[in-house]
């Protein structure tokens, strides 16, 4: 780690934005990383601003910072940018209006999306790049996640193409899922104060329709995404969602960087959420945990529970995360002598499918259905095993959590999954998790089969768990790359710049 009071010579400033980021507002993953990668980019010594929404969870200091003017589709909009500083070069500014944010759930409520989020999140790109417009220096790069900010680097390109300034400015935009979209319908573009231009095959066109994403990858300057085999898989029919052919089209421009995690969040030696800290030196706390998620579940804990391997699962219960799989193994799963703690929402059939299992087995599966921060700490903490049959992942996180928590990953060998868990080898006793490749039931089945046996061998047990401690996921390497991607395109658009005759 460099030193924080020495930044580089040639410090960058990146302009980050994104619909959600730790620790203010979370759905999933993204705001882990777009939390802890703006932190990672400040101790390289890079000044970082991230702009996001001021939803109703967002739970920071002062309220009606700087007011901005912004009309968008003939709509009037009061917006306000509060600045929260965090150290000496990272700031969050909450973007406020309260019309399109001041309301229950980020995305949706009620299983429902929020009709208007077009406009919700083109008013959150637009904010982000009129703020930047109003600083002293611009920022040396724009930096954007996923559908809800695909629309920044379109707007860059198209409503600032003309300023001197701001066109020499490069866009890196990343992607962390392909299967979320934000398509709207075609009229949707005067609403964004778009032009109908952009309703083609190389704009926004997707099928008659508007995609923010599409809008992202076409015209951003670079693309990432986060894991070296969700970079290929996505330029594939299997895992490309109907944009495989724009993405191999683009690859030049892909690059895949493997996500880091908060190792001083997610550290088990430290972690308040835990009853008693351990490491991999010392692993004799994990039983404290194991028995506190035990009754946190209600599920017996005498000796012979607490001998049961314990699988846990936090996740959302969406169809990305494998839940079809379990659905049709239900009953060997079941059947298994093992316990299970289950964390998560999403869709309704999931969410009984799971609650019909605890009734049916109250001593051996328990459910909670929500968002439990703390609780999901306390799984990774106190599971023996930890189940993420994925039937794609972009890069996935608990997967890394677990490692270093002792809690053996089961996995289906997709994306980030593929990349961070190394299979178990019976021969040499390699390997820090357990994989399977056919997205079928049966093959995950023999996975957990594999894994279970392995339980009942408590010393080579013992020796995969302190494996995956030991791994370093750490963010440092992860956001270097970023730096690295970020130096290549600002020279690319530079030279790109001097080309066109200045
Ligand atoms: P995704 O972003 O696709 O949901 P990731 O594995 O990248 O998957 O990240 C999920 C993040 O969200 C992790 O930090 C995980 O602990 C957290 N998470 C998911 N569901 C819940 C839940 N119900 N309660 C608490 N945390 C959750
Ligand atoms: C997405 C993906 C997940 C990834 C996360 C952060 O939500 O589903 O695999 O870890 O973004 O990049």
């Amino acid at each position: 780690m460099s030193d924080a009071s020495a930044p580089p010579t040639s410090a960058l400033s990146v302009l980050m934005v994104a619909s959600e980021a730790q620790p203010y507002a979370k759905t999933g993953g993204l705001a882990d990383v777009t939390g802890a990668l703006a932190a990672a980019l400040a101790r390289l010594g890079h000044a970082v601003t991230m702009v996001m929404p001021r939803y109703r969870v967002v739970d920071a200091a002062g309220r009606g910072g700087r007011r901005l003017p912004l009309t968008m589709g003939g709509r009037a909009f009061e917006v306000g940018l509060v600045e929260v500083p965090h150290g000496p070069r990272e700031r969050v500014v909450l973007v406020e209006c309260d019309e399109l944010y001041d309301r229950e759930g980020l995305y949706g409520a009620g299983g429902q999306d929020h009709p208007d989020n077009a406009v919700r999140f083109g008013v959150l790109s637009r904010a982000a790049l009129e703020y930047a417009v109003g600083l002293e220096s611009p920022p040396s790069i724009v930096h954007a996640h996923d559908w809800q900010t695909g629309l920044v680097p379109v707007l860059l390109r198209t409503r600032y193409s003309a300023d001197p300034v701001w066109r020499r400015i490069p866009s890196l935009f990343t992607i962390h899922n392909l299967a979320y979209q934000g398509v709207f319908p075609a009229e949707t573009l005067s609403a964004l104060d778009l032009g109908s231009e952009l309703l083609s095959i190389d704009g926004l066109e997707f099928w008659n329709q508007v995609s923010f994403l599409k809008g992202g990858i076409n015209f951003a300057d670079t693309l990432t995404t986060v894991s070296p085999a969700y970079a290929r898989e996505i330029r594939t029919p299997e895992y490309g969602e109907g944009l495989e052919g724009l993405l191999v089209h683009r690859q030049q421009v892909l690059t895949g960087i493997l996500n880091g995690i908060d190792t001083d969040t997610w550290n088990p030696w430290t972690d308040p959420y835990l009853p008693a800290p351990f490491s991999a030196a010392d692993l004799g706390g994990k039983r404290f945990a194991k028995r506190a998620v035990l009754t946190r579940y209600g599920l017996p804990d005498d000796a012979t529970a607490m001998a049961r391997p314990l699988i846990g699962m936090v996740s959302r219960l969406v169809g990305q995360k494998g839940l079809d799989l379990v659905w049709e193994g239900r009953g060997a799963l079941a059947a298994m002598d093992a316990a299970f703690v289950v964390l998560g929402s999403g869709e309704r059939r999931y969410e009984e499918m799971w609650r019909d299992l605890a009734a049916a087995h109250p001593t051996r599966i328990g459910v909670r259905v929500g968002f439990d921060e703390g609780l999901a700490h306390l799984i990774e903490g106190g599971a023996d095993l930890f189940l993420m049959p994925s039937r794609f992942e972009p890069c996935g996180l608990n997967q890394m959590y677990s490692m270093r928590y002792g809690t053996v990953p089961v996995v289906r060998a997709t994306g980030g999954l593929d990349d961070t868990v190394r299979p178990f080898d019976p021969d040499t006793g390699a390997g820090t998790g357990f994989t399977f490749h056919e997205y079928r039931s049966s093959a995950m089945l023999v996975a957990l089969e594999a894994a279970l046996a392995l339980y009942a061998r408590p010393a080579r047990w013992r020796a995969l768990q302190q494996a995956g401690m030991r791994q370093d996921f750490s963010w440092d390497a992860s956001a270097a790359a970023y730096v690295h991607e970020y130096r290549k395109v600002i020279d690319r658009r530079r030279e790109a710049d001097g080309e066109r005759g200045e």
